[in-house]
């Protein structure tokens, strides 16, 4: 399955920081990647980020998106405007949207509707707490994520799974290989008996604390199809480093 490496730069960017864009697609000109690599600026950056990304392997997308495609939602930005400023994918459900802003699975579970109806790949991210990996709950709460977020229209193409559990999430915490691949192979399960044949096609990343250091290590684990990148993929030298550090890429 070809890879796919995606960064996440959360709120964090100025214009400024285009040049690390410029950066990562000079960087991989050298080297052309065998996978697809993303980064998910700020909504603010991504047009700017699409010109400057253009000509290169760099695709672009967006953070979030509201369900409906325009209306009176002050301050939101819907998935055709996202299309519209240049991305091609958009991460929805990430664990600080629904911490911070009391998103719902049903509520995601819509995002993602409007992610396929903009014709953008939508990044679905499921993950468990700290303390629900302490109960034993991780896998079933995965599940449960998993199966009320995922809408029924939705084809498998259009869907990318993000394992990001909360407290790898910029802590330098990860799991152990083994639990992240036990991770991964329950939600390939829920996948292909979901979308049958087509459910061995969709990818599933994994992101916490995913670094130069760990990233070879993680990537190779089985069902691991690339990476969702915090904090490592703001400076094109730690994401390029990681991009060098993938099997196969
Ligand atoms: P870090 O890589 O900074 O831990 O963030 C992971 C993440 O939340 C990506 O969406």
């Amino acid at each position: 399955m070809r890879m796919l490496l995606a960064g996440n730069w959360k709120m964090n960017g100025l214009r400024a920081s285009l040049g690390e864009i410029r950066a990562l697609k000079r960087g991989l000109a050298e080297t052309p990647p065998r996978g697809d690599i993303l980064i998910c600026p700020p909504a603010t950056l991504i047009a700017e980020a699409a010109k400057a990304a253009e000509g290169g392997p760099v695709a672009i997308g967006g953070q979030d998106c509201h369900p409906l495609p325009s209306g009176a939602f002050t301050g939101d930005i819907s998935a055709e405007m996202l299309r519209d400023a240049g991305a091609t994918a958009v991460i929805l459900g990430h664990s600080e949207r629904r911490l911070y802003h009391g998103e719902t699975d049903s509520l995601i579970a819509a995002k993602v509707k409007a992610a396929r109806r903009a014709g953008l790949t939508a990044i679905l991210c499921v993950g468990e707490s700290q303390a629900q990996r302490e109960q034993g709950r991780a896998a079933p709460v995965v599940a449960a994520q998993l199966e009320a977020s995922v809408p029924a229209e939705i084809a498998a193409f259009d869907l990318v799974v993000a394992y990001e559990p909360i407290w790898a999430i910029g802590t330098g915490k990860t799991p152990r290989a083994m639990e992240i691949a036990q991770m991964h192979e329950t939600v390939r399960a829920l996948l292909t008996t979901r979308f049958g044949a087509d459910g061995a096609e969709i990818r599933i990343l994994y992101g916490g604390s995913v670094k130069p250091e760990n990233a070879a290590e993680i990537l190779a684990v089985p069902n691991v199809d690339g990476a969702l990148i915090g904090g490592a993929s703001v400076k094109a030298a730690d994401f390029l480093a990681i991009i060098r550090a993938a099997p196969g890429l």
